[in-house]
């Protein structure tokens, strides 16, 4: 299998995520993806399987030096002390000397980056991990005022969801994207553009979403398969080819699903940065457009007379169902925006806001003069 090159270490194009597997069941399905050829094995201590993983690798005879193996320390871990401990236990779990790549999982409340970075730096030059690198989070910081040597950043990215801003940054800095959630946690199975275009190629929807995301430069995929049909229906993946009708099709489908949206991601953006009188809000999972303007106008009647004077969105695409209505409710309300949220964000909505933004808002995503904005 292909693989990626990053700060000295080769990451396998596809991989196996582990998250809602445990015990005996997780093993197994370690067991049985390693036997398949997959060679990258995705965990966290949050997962509660590191144990079930590190027994599957050693039953699998497999080399060490032939597995790549990622796990990240969780968001209650991120003081200096607490990753070191939770690093040794995580090795201690896996009966491994060495992980390949430690990963910030997401961040707390009140991370304060330089000092993470320089904990798993000094984890890199001991040698008991081979790289180091942020999932979903504060990538730019890490990269150009702390000057870690990020291998990758994991975040979510399927073919329901727009990442072009991430990617391009990521590609200046030759760095990895990895993909959870690639299958859009499932729901790309069902979707029947997918399917017709599997049904060309004798594949299913779900392999289709995979290979789209394969086909593309720098980017790695973790999908998370319990039933060997399924690991192998993706390790197969690999061998389809798409043809440019099909890219258009995908192309053409909605981009704006985000299924992990880390509240410690909102809340560290909002303690960080903006201070008392604010409120996260998260917009409402459902993605109709009158979803999102029932929210918004939510926080103008209800919210604001209570006080609140910022609010957070995480998904910037949200801003495009707000009626006009809502937005001059918003505003009588005396309310400003905060865009947050690590990799949410449209390009072109944020360059529409800046032009004549509807009510005050600021926060960590510009409108692109260069399209790197958003990392
Ligand atoms: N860094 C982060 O914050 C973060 C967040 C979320 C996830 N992750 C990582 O990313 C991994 C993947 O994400 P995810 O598990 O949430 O979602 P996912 O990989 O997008 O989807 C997993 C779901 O898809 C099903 N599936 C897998 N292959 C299939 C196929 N060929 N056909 C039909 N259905 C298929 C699985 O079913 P079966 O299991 O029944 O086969 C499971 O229900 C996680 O396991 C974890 O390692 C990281």
């Amino acid at each position: 299998m292909k693989s990626l090159q990053t700060q000295g270490i080769a990451l396998p194009r596809l991989g196996l995520g582990t998250f809602r597997m445990q015990g005996a069941a997780c093993q197994a399905a370690v067991e049985s993806a390693l036997a398949l050829g997959y060679h990258h094995i995705d965990t966290s201590e949050m997962y509660g399987n590191e144990d079930d993983v590190g027994a599957a690798i050693a039953a699998s005879g497999i080399a060490r030096r032939d597995l790549h193996v990622t796990t990240k320390v969780w968001h209650d871990h991120l003081a200096p002390e607490a990753i070191q401990r939770a690093f040794d236990a995580s090795l201690d779990r896996r009966g491994l000397d060495q992980v390949d790549l430690y990963l910030v999982h997401w961040p707390a409340a009140d991370t304060d980056l330089p000092a993470v970075l320089s904990t798993l730096m000094r984890l890199k030059d001991e040698g008991r991990t081979r790289a180091i690198g942020v999932a979903s989070f504060m990538l730019r910081q890490a990269i150009e005022e702390i000057d870690a040597p990020i291998a990758c950043n994991q975040v979510e990215h399927h073919v329901f969801l727009d990442q072009t801003l991430m990617l391009h940054y990521l590609r200046s800095k030759a760095i990895p994207l990895i993909a959870h959630c690639p299958l859009a946690q499932g729901q790309t199975a069902e979707n029947s553009e997918l399917a017709r275009i599997g049904e060309k190629h004798g594949a299913s929807a779900a392999r289709v979403a995979l290979k789209w995301l394969l086909d593309q430069d720098g980017i790695a995929a973790i999908p998370k398969a319990g039933r060997a049909a399924s690991q192998r229906a993706n390790f197969d993946a690999l061998s389809l080819t798409l043809d440019a009708q099909d890219r258009r099709v995908i192309a053409s489908l909605p981009k704006d699903l985000r299924l992990v949206n880390p509240p410690s991601i909102l809340r560290a953006a909002i303690l960080g940065r903006a201070g008392r009188g604010g409120r996260q809000c998260r917009p409402p999972r459902h993605r109709t457009s009158r979803a999102h303007d029932a929210h918004a106008r939510e926080i103008a009647d209800h919210l604001a007379p209570l006080g609140l004077r910022w609010w957070c969105e995480s998904r910037v695409d949200a801003l495009m169902h707000f009626s006009d209505e809502t937005w001059r409710r918003l505003k009588n309300a005396g309310l400003t925006m905060v865009f947050c949220g690590a990799e949410s964000g449209n390009n072109e909505v944020l360059k529409k806001m800046q032009a004549s933004p509807p009510i005050r808002f600021w926060g960590r995503h510009r409108a692109p003069a260069n399209s790197a904005s958003q990392p």
